[in-house]
């Protein structure tokens, strides 16, 4: 053992000392002990040098660096178990410091969907007026759809509506006024309900046509009701649903189910009246066509109609929540792009109204 290699290996301690009192983890610990310790570090090079020694030197001097080797291989081994320990101990710690009472992470809820949150609406508003809600099938007869509301087989008016028939005869219903009958039949005089559905014409779509779409019928039935009932019905709704008077003007419309019959518009709300491709320049936009029921459809609902009156509707829910939440095109309430739907500096309500 000569002078210099007991120099050395003092370096080796010290060497020892410097990495683990600079280790944090245990895995730094782990590398500076096998750099410290390989063949490349300190005390792997003293032990490669052994070889240069005079014969007789060999063995002792192997025998006290590997026991150097052992000593610091053990300061090690007691400096990882140490930061082990402390690793567990600040784990326990975290443990402790978790509060299974606190609420878990906000998931944001979503909310409906415009047609929806208007058909909402309305019912609520139609529900204080003794209104209830009822519902028909998607998948239609001729019977219900056309036969019953007073348009037979060869009637022109068929043409109004084009339809999607199904290879059984039946269709998807085009609008949602079959409820009428379906109501009368199961419910009998007097009578207020609404009907909300997706209804289905086979149109080219454009900024105001779509083949599905939502309406909701209305239809009251009682002795004595008139146009007066019918009109102070709709600009409740129209009013409730704005929150404000809207411009609305009534003009003759031809429904064979109604007579007379009217076409409700509302001043067109994207464009304030002054013309847009949404409401086809016009400033106005058909929103309610509504009427009072015809004696035909009546006798096919089983009402006497000398002692019964009375009025149906057919509100756009669709249109309408195109005016409410300012959506220009109708395919974009049909899309899942959100920026589609509302045009904040339009909307009059909040966009999200929730069903309590
Ligand atoms: N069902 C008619 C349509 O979809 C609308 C309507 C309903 C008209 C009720 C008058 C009365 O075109």
């Amino acid at each position: 053992m000569t002078q210099s290699m007991t120099d050395e290996l003092k370096l080796a301690h010290d060497e020892a000392d410097a990495l683990i009192a600079a280790a944090t983890s245990v895995d730094a610990l782990r590398q500076a002990e096998s750099r410290l310790l390989g063949k490349q570090g300190t005390l792997g090079k003293l032990l490669a040098s052994i070889g240069q020694l005079p014969k007789e030197q060999r063995g002792p001097a192997g025998k006290e660096i590997n026991l150097a080797k052992q000593a610091i291989t053990e300061r090690f081994a007691a400096a990882r178990a140490k930061l082990e320990h402390a690793g567990d101990q600040q784990a326990v710690a975290g443990a402790q410091a978790y509060d299974p009472t606190l609420p878990g992470p906000v998931v944001p809820r979503g909310s409906v969907h415009p047609v929806t949150a208007v058909q909402w609406e309305i019912e609520d508003i139609l529900a204080r007026l003794g209104f209830v809600v009822v519902s028909g099938p998607e998948m239609e007869t001729d019977y219900y759809n056309f036969e019953a509301l007073n348009i037979p087989a060869m009637h022109p008016a068929r043409d109004m509506q084009d339809t999607f028939w199904l290879t059984n005869g039946w269709l998807l219903r085009t609008h949602t006024s079959p409820c009428q009958v379906r109501a009368m039949e199961r419910l009998g005089p007097p009578l207020r309900v609404i009907a909300p559905g997706r209804v289905f014409r086979y149109e080219t779509e454009d900024a105001s046509h779509a083949h599905t779409f939502h309406q909701l019928e209305g239809l009251m039935i009682d002795r004595g009701i008139s146009i007066a009932n019918l009109i102070a019905v709709m600009k409740l709704i129209l009013s409730e649903v704005f929150r404000r008077e809207v411009k609305i003007r009534l003009r003759p419309g031809f429904f064979p189910f109604v007579e007379p019959g009217f076409e409700l518009d509302m001043s067109c709300e994207i464009c304030g009246g002054t013309g847009c491709p949404t409401c086809k320049r016009s400033g106005w936009v058909e929103i309610l066509p509504c009427g009072m029921v015809h004696p035909n459809v009546l006798r096919a609902g089983g009402i006497d109609p000398h002692a019964y009156t009375g009025f149906a509707f057919g509100l756009g829910l669709t249109r309408l929540a195109m005016m409410k939440y300012g959506v220009q095109d109708i395919r974009g309430l049909n899309s899942g792009d959100l920026r589609a739907i509302i045009r904040p500096e339009q909307r009059h309500g909040p966009a999200i109204i929730e069903k309590n």
